[in-house]
């Protein structure tokens, strides 16, 4: 690390964001929030009071429901945690599950989808692979009258998405962008400072929100020469990364060292939109950087780049526990089912172009090596054992 960042690290104390998620009980274990579909799941008919007709229980709205659950990948670590947390809370509020995995291919997870509609589920639940290619298939849900969730990531193009659960994935982009601020002191250092980026993939709309959230701090910046690009990849279209991959974002980002940082320039920063292309950028500093180590932001707090955070390789993370997403979604397809007001707490941000979806966000949390214990040891993410 460059005595310049070095010296504004040392005179900036990093005030983390600890935000609660999701309501008053982000942190609570997940059950609690299915504990009340449970619980009406839990009292059967011949407990109702014989004397008088009972009201329809509520769980006769839910009782023996189907929820799809089509996820987009097992090859990036959050989807296997939320699509487990989706099924165990699912299945503890007493629905049947059809939980499904199409690695990260587009036509199985259309297939998929398809096999569920005909499967006789009554709510979908979607993290889309492309948001752009599901239109067709959900008009068919529609035409069946299955609501879907989208889950994470907006399904774009169609009016079948009924609601959307995720987090608020601009502020992700702005903390990514305050914490480079707040490190490096922009508005009085005088710089310049070098600078990388690194976004999500193209089909995912949630790219361009972390991406805009980041950049709509970092530009002024950029435009004043206090931050530099070397390689001049500004646009979200020449930083993007298939599918994430931590493999593309890796080659990419070996390609710009050793065309732009060979001769001794340092990078000061790393703008990386989610730890999955920060672990490749990561991995091709390692192999072939030998200036002074950038800040390299992240998203997710997968287990390789907490471990990476405690070791000094990546400055900081966004915790979303999958667990507080995967119970808002829960209780929003009960009340669905129910035929209850859904809770939403956002309906003007996410115009899908058919119109602006519904939506229930979750609030993400900023995460270093100062309170990550907190936040994924103490709250039963992790134990300490993963990340050793
Ligand atoms: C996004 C998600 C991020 C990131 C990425 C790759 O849609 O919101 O958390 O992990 O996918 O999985």
């Amino acid at each position: 690390m460059s005595k310049k960042v070095l010296s504004v690290l040392l005179a900036t104390a990093m005030t983390a964001s600890l935000l609660v998620g999701c309501g008053a009980s982000a942190a609570a274990p997940a059950a609690d929030a299915a504990a009340p579909a449970a619980t009406e799941e839990a009292a059967p008919a011949e407990e109702a009071a014989p004397a008088e007709e009972a009201a329809p229980a509520a769980d006769e709205a839910t009782a023996g429901k189907k929820v799809g659950v089509a996820m987009p990948t097992k090859d990036l670590q959050r989807w296997n945690q939320d699509g487990a947390n989706m099924e165990e809370q699912l299945k503890a509020a007493g629905y049947e599950v059809d939980l499904q995995y199409a690695s990260n291919d587009v036509q199985t997870q259309v297939s998929q989808i398809e096999n569920m509609i005909n499967g006789g589920c009554n709510v979908l639940v979607i993290a889309s692979i492309d948001g752009e290619s599901l239109g067709t298939v959900l008009e068919t849900a529609k035409a069946a009258g299955i609501p879907v969730i989208a889950y994470d990531r907006l399904i774009m193009g169609t009016d079948a998405v009924s609601y959307y659960a995720t987090f608020d994935n601009y502020m992700v982009g702005t903390k990514q962008g305050q914490y480079i601020i707040d490190t490096l002191d922009l508005n009085n250092a005088a710089g310049p400072f070098t600078m990388e980026i690194t976004a999500g993939d193209p089909g995912d709309n949630n790219a361009k929100f972390f991406y805009n959230g980041a950049m709509d701090l970092l530009k002024p910046f950029i435009d004043e020469g206090k931050i530099v690009v070397k390689s001049g990849q500004v646009d979200f279209e020449q930083v993007a990364t298939a599918s994430w991959a931590t493999e593309n974002a890796q080659s990419r980002m070996e390609n710009i060292l050793s065309s732009n940082y060979a001769d001794g320039t340092n990078l000061d920063i790393a703008l990386c939109s989610n730890d999955s292309t920060a672990l490749g950028v990561e991995n091709a500093l390692a192999a072939n950087y030998k200036g002074n180590y950038p800040i390299i932001t992240g998203q997710d707090c997968d287990v390789a780049n907490v471990k990476n955070m405690i070791d000094g390789k990546q400055s900081m993370s966004i915790f979303k526990d999958t667990r507080t997403l995967a119970a808002q979604v829960v209780k929003m397809v009960g009340q669905i089912l129910k035929g209850e007001t859904v809770e939403v707490n956002d309906t003007e941000t996410y115009d899908n172009g058919k119109g602006v979806v519904p939506s229930y966000l979750c609030e993400p949390v900023f995460a270093d090596i100062n309170n990550y214990k907190e936040l994924l040891i103490d709250s039963g993410y992790y134990t300490e054992a993963d990340l050793q």
